[in-house]
């Protein structure tokens, strides 16, 4: 099938598979390669885009869905060489290690904040609780998480 989708803001009309996955298109098809495959299974968070608005594990998301949809990936969150405040804030608060988890978590952060700028610490956690980091034990993250908040709230 012809899929025609939007992402990062530009329009793509791309040849696929109905059953290949987003994961595999932005990886394999549009190069865009910082949305990362950890278990390719919906189980660990870390291939998280955004698409029509929503955070979505790309690795289960097949292209027969993704008519027209608008898709932001990690690459379309910073403008120019400008980090987003998400990206600043999990800098800040130490929240990167290996850094294979961050930009499922920064997406997933991305979409909640972009729908909820006033998300409560339970809401935060909720989002969280989708991705797994093998390296920070957490707290690092939801420390990056509030920091993201606030720089969002005061920009
Ligand atoms: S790679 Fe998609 S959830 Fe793990
Ligand atoms: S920073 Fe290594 S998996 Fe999260």
């Amino acid at each position: 099938m012809e899929l025609k989708l939007s992402i990062n803001g530009k329009t793509y009309s791309i040849s696929v598979d109905p059953t290949d996955t987003l994961l595999h298109i932005l990886r394999e098809k549009v190069s865009l390669t910082g949305t990362k495959n950890g278990c390719n299974q919906g189980h660990c968070g870390a291939c998280t885009v955004v698409v029509n608005g929503k955070a979505v594990k790309s690795c289960i998301t097949k292209a027969r869905k993704l008519e027209n949809a608008d898709v932001i990936t990690i690459e379309g969150i910073s403008s120019n060489f400008n980090l987003h405040a998400i990206q600043e804030a999990f800098i800040e608060a130490t929240a990167v290690q290996c850094g294979f988890c961050t930009p499922g978590y920064i997406m997933e952060l991305f979409a909640l904040f972009s729908t909820s700028p006033n998300a409560n610490i339970e809401e935060i956690h909720k989002s969280l609780e989708k991705h797994l980091c093998r390296c920070t034990g957490y707290q690092p993250i939801v420390d990056a998480a509030l920091l993201a908040q606030e720089k969002i709230k005061n920009a």
